[in-house]
């Protein structure tokens, strides 16, 4: 009995199973009532009681593979059928999102094409910076009050609490870039700076710890403040649409002599009064004026044959405006809902 159980084990396994007459051939022969397993069975009744549970073992077993045997075959040739008869490969495989550029970046390539159409070019800076590009050599003085100002995010301190043009720090802002500008290149320079800047300030819908700036320098001779104010012009004109206004304020920067702040007229309302603009009909945009001859100096350009104008703007700030966001965390957040609102052409 136990060869027979062997022969007909080795029968099972080496039986070709090619397709379905092939499995039923298979079934047939080894699993139906009167298959060879089911003789075997019948043949069980003559073993010798002492070889009974021995034989028994043997026979379940053979009896279980032949049958896992079948499923699997089975199962397999299912599943072949239903990939030949659906499956098409020259169909395109599943559609996909393909995503959308984060509005910051939209709105930064705008930026940096609004400028290259008038001859600027794009440079960058370190992100990890030191106090002399940052601060120093942008006329802030040791004491200035503007330097606490700017709540700066220090890695390596030189001398305690006092500032230290060797002071390692995240730059706070990207003037630091048109430092090194007019360090490595001669006049006429036409740049814009974009990049990422740090600031130790408490998360909220109107601060962040990190955003993006863009910063602008234009250094020749006769470079005037009306030159200035024509660009800023053509610039909103073309971020914002032919219908904004701006309108330049007074204020200080360290850097600059005179300064200015640049508003818009309110895009959402128009110029008549909202809550958006507080009811003055304008919004800050950025920051301006014509670079001190002290920078110009430290940077080795001569002051007395060349002047500049530089000015700087927050990208999250002109998003916001652009787009009437209203809280700056959305940007960060990488919330699918919300990016996925701004579209662009390739850009
Ligand atoms: N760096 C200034 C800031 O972070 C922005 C700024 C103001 C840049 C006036 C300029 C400028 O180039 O002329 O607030």
């Amino acid at each position: 009995m136990k060869e027979r159980i062997a022969e007909l084990r080795s029968e099972v396994d080496n039986f070709i199973i090619d397709g379905d007459a092939a499995l039923e051939q298979y079934r047939i022969a080894f699993l139906s009532k009167k298959g060879k397993i089911s003789l075997l069975f019948d043949d069980f009744r003559n073993v010798p009681p002492e070889a009974k549970r021995e034989t028994g073992l043997l026979l379940n077993e053979l009896k279980q593979i032949a049958t896992e045997r079948y499923n699997d075959f089975r199962e397999r040739l299912a599943m072949t059928d239903t990939f030949q008869s659906t499956a098409d490969l020259s169909m395109p495989a599943h559609p996909f999102g393909e995503g959308t550029r984060h509005p910051i970046s939209i709105v930064r390539n705008e930026i940096i094409g609004i400028f290259s159409r008038i001859g600027f070019t794009v440079s960058e800076g370190p992100e990890i910076e030191d106090d002399n590009h940052v601060f120093t050599m942008l006329n802030f003085a040791s004491d200035h009050p503007a330097r606490d100002m700017q709540d700066t995010f220090y890695i390596e301190k030189k001398s305690g609490s006092e500032s230290d043009p060797h002071d390692v720090l995240l730059r706070t802002h990207t003037s630091s870039v048109q430092v090194r500008v007019m360090e490595n290149q001669k006049p006429p320079i036409r740049t814009i700076s974009p990049g990422r800047v740090f600031r130790n300030e408490a998360v909220s819908a109107r601060a962040h710890c990190i955003f993006h700036q863009v910063e602008g320098l234009y250094v020749a001779e006769n470079v005037s403040f009306a030159d200035l104010k024509q660009t800023l012009l053509y610039f909103a004109t073309e971020l914002f649409g032919e219908d904004v206004r701006i309108r330049l304020r007074p204020s200080f920067f360290p850097f600059t002599e005179p300064s200015a702040e640049m508003d818009i007229s309110c895009n959402i309302c128009g110029g008549k009064g909202c809550n958006v603009c507080k009811g003055t009909g304008w919004l800050e945009l950025l920051g301006c004026g014509m670079v001190d001859p002290n920078v110009l100096e430290a940077c080795g350009i001569d002051s007395s044959r060349y002047s500049g104008y530089a000015f700087g703007m927050g990208i999250e700030r002109a998003t916001m405006l652009k787009y009437g966001v209203n809280d700056l965390r959305l940007y960060f957040e990488n919330d699918i809902r919300f990016l996925n609102q701004f579209r662009t052409e390739i850009l």
